[in-house]
């Protein structure tokens, strides 16, 4: 895997080979300055990468996809909260799907991609003002491209799509940030292509509440993008938010 072809990165995205995470860039440069147009931030390599619920994600040198996207007017789109993260999962699953056209990518609620049950990408959603008050989308992208070793705590959760993996880097990126982009200013939503990648309807899960788990069979996701499961008891749970911690694919 080839590190990004500075010749290639226009003014709209900002490459940098180290930084802590471009996440929190992103956040730093929104206390700076307004933003009127898009900009993504992409780096070779985060020594602070995060995740959702305060996890760290795994960033080694040139091996994955490391950006974040600002996406200014949040206010125009708030419609979309409610599926915005399935949505953008759905997205970035079919610009890999282009790329990798013999892998079968799988959604984990809420978005998580994944590859023969080991997690291949996660996606971080923040909504932050500007230094003057108005508000930002910022999309948190991390993509396991070529890795092929992973810290211990890892090695058992997540692999890279393809350790010989020659896919051009700068493509698959403005693809992407094409895709996101152009779902952002529009009214779509992929709700079905979502439920059709699922990695979860009909197994087994164990879903993280709080220091809560719950024991059931994923079911359904709603129109809302809520997850109905059925407990052992028969009772029937719909979650709005939820950490599912594991998911026994060899059931059912
Ligand atoms: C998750 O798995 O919960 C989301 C992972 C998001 C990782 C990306 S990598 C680029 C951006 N910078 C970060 O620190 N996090 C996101």
């Amino acid at each position: 895997m080839n590190s990004y072809n500075r010749n290639k990165i226009t003014n709209n995205i900002h490459y940098f080979k180290r930084i802590d995470s471009t996440q929190e860039l992103a956040k730093r440069i929104l206390k700076k300055k307004s933003l009127k147009t898009p900009l993504t931030l992409v780096a070779d390599e985060q020594t602070k990468g995060h995740g959702r619920h305060g996890r760290d994600f795994y960033s080694p040198p040139t091996t994955g996809l490391y950006f974040s996207i600002i996406l200014p007017n949040w206010k125009k789109n708030l419609s979309k909260n409610e599926l915005l993260t399935i949505d953008i999962a759905v997205v970035i699953s079919k610009v890999l799907e282009n790329f990798f056209p013999d892998k079968s990518f799988k959604l984990k609620w809420v978005n998580d991609i994944y590859l023969k049950g080991f997690k291949v990408a996660g996606i971080i959603t923040d909504v932050y003002p500007n230094s003057n008050g108005s508000l930002n989308l910022i999309i948190g992208v991390g993509i396991n491209l070529s890795t092929a070793q992973f810290p211990n705590y890892l090695s058992y959760k997540a692999i890279g799509i393809n350790t010989k993996s020659t896919v051009d880097q700068n493509k698959l990126l403005i693809q992407i940030i094409k895709k996101i982009i152009k779902y952002y200013y529009s009214k779509k939503h992929f709700l079905n292509d979502y439920r059709k990648r699922s990695l979860i309807l009909g197994k087994n899960i164990t879903i993280q509440l709080g220091n809560k788990t719950i024991e059931s069979i994923a079911q359904k996701i709603e129109n809302n993008g809520y997850l109905t499961v059925k407990e052992k008891n028969g009772n029937l749970k719909t979650f709005s938010a939820g950490e599912i911690i594991r998911v026994r694919l060899n059931e059912h």
